[in-house]
């Protein structure tokens, strides 16, 4: 195969902060970046070279995209499968339309797994309102109601703690095709970041420990305080997956950590992932490096940590304001302020993070949580009042 070498044109499905991050590195190498997203300047577009302000299914600006493009890739499962099969006959698609098939349906997601033999919690598909009924007697309870197709950070998942619960939950989801999955009294949730190259070879990032807060990832901290077991456990189920689904480029495999040690695959992203954030100044090399890296068919780069960090993201709840008081970050010396450029802030929307490197990653989270405070009073603490006239 032949590689796609600096000087040659990366075209991303997707235009978000992932794509943005991409294509700062893309554009570092010495790559041209081309994006179709349907939002005007969108935050890969304020980076990339060119971009085509179109929805997703639109067919003739991806073929657009692919024609001016030696590799596409994307940055959202959204982008309909489909589309990526048509491009596969102009140009190398990675990952492939089929890795995408099988992960942006989460019923076919959880059945590939089950079938190759990976651990997870127990499901079941509900369709239609019989199937809710004897979905009841499957799953035990609690469990948690999820949407087939295009969820994110929580959305489209309702809790339901009980049997009774389960036709309301099903209103609340729409009636739409779900799965009905088991609630996991986890200790902890991880995740691990794997590259899958051309030829079939890995690097693994190293497993990170995640927090969520109302579904939303809140921070992100390297190293996992994992036994050596359950990482060599989660290193070993994230490569298994992207070997057993032929993938190539970054993916991210969430997992939940039980009391007694054992791992469970919670879902699996075929891209780069808000928890490998960190790896975006605490790794020689980037998610997003690493990522162009397998897909233009070179060799991989080396993920070792740099530095123990811990990642906060910063959520538009904090706009509501206007600009957060960013001195609060810059003034910090072992902290690094990423910014998506979203020219909308809206409350749990996405808009940047803040890296934190210490050594002791105690220390690290207590610097992000008190960066994140402090980004937040700041403006309506008294002092910071503009005074009457
Ligand atoms: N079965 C479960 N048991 C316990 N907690 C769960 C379960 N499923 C989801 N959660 C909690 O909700 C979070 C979001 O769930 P999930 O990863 O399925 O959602 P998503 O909307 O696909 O999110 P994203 O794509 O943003 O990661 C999980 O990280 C976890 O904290
Ligand atoms: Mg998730």
């Amino acid at each position: 195969m032949k590689a796609v070498l600096p000087g040659g044109t990366i075209g991303v499905l997707g235009g978000g902060q992932l794509g943005r991050m991409l294509a700062l590195e893309a554009k570092r190498m010495g790559y041209r970046v081309g994006v179709v997203d349907p939002t005007p300047d969108c935050p890969a577009a304020q980076v990339a070279d060119f971009h085509f302000e179109a929805s997703f299914d639109d067919l003739e600006a991806a073929r657009e995209l692919a024609s001016r493009a030696d590799v596409v890739t994307f940055e959202i499962e959204l982008i309909p499968s489909d589309i990526l099969a048509q491009l596969e006959t102009q140009v190398p698609v990675r990952p492939s339309a089929s890795v995408l098939r099988t992960i942006q349906d989460r019923l076919v997601q959880k059945e590939f797994l089950k079938r190759a033999g990976f651990p997870q919690p127990p499901f079941t598909s509900v369709r239609d309102s019989r199937e809710v009924r004897e979905a009841a007697g499957l799953v035990g309870f609690p469990a948690v109601l999820k949407g087939r197709r295009g969820g994110y950070d929580g959305r489209n998942q309702v809790f339901v703690a009980g049997p009774d619960d389960l036709q309301d939950a099903w209103q609340t989801i729409g009636s739409r095709p779900t799965v009905l999955e088991a609630f996991v009294p986890f200790k902890m949730e991880v995740s691990v970041i794997v590259a899958r190259g051309v030829e079939g070879e890995m690097r693994v990032f190293p497993v990170a420990e995640n927090v969520h807060r109302e579904h939303i990832l809140h921070t992100t901290r390297v190293p996992a305080r994992v036994s050596e077991q359950v990482q060599r456990e989660a290193e070993h189920i994230a490569c298994g997956i992207a070997e057993a689904l032929g993938h190539v480029g970054v993916m991210a495999v969430e997992m939940f950590v039980l009391d007694d040690g054992s791992v469970l695959v919670n879902e699996i992203a075929p891209r780069t992932h808000n928890s490998g954030h960190y790896t975006f100044g605490a790794c020689v090399t980037s998610q997003f490096e690493q990522h162009l890296r397998a897909v233009c068919g070179l060799p991989l780069g080396d993920p070792s940590l740099l530095s123990p960090a811990v990642m906060v993201n910063l959520l538009g709840d904090l706009w509501l304001e206007g600009a957060p008081p960013w001195d609060v970050v810059l003034s910090q010396g072992n902290a690094r302020l990423h910014l998506y450029g979203k020219a909308e802030a809206r409350a749990g929307r996405k808009m940047g993070h803040v890296l934190v490197f210490d050594a002791d990653t105690d220390q690290a989270l207590r610097e992000a949580e008190s960066i994140v405070a402090a980004l937040r009073r700041d403006r309506s603490s008294p002092s910071c009042r503009r005074p009457p006239r």
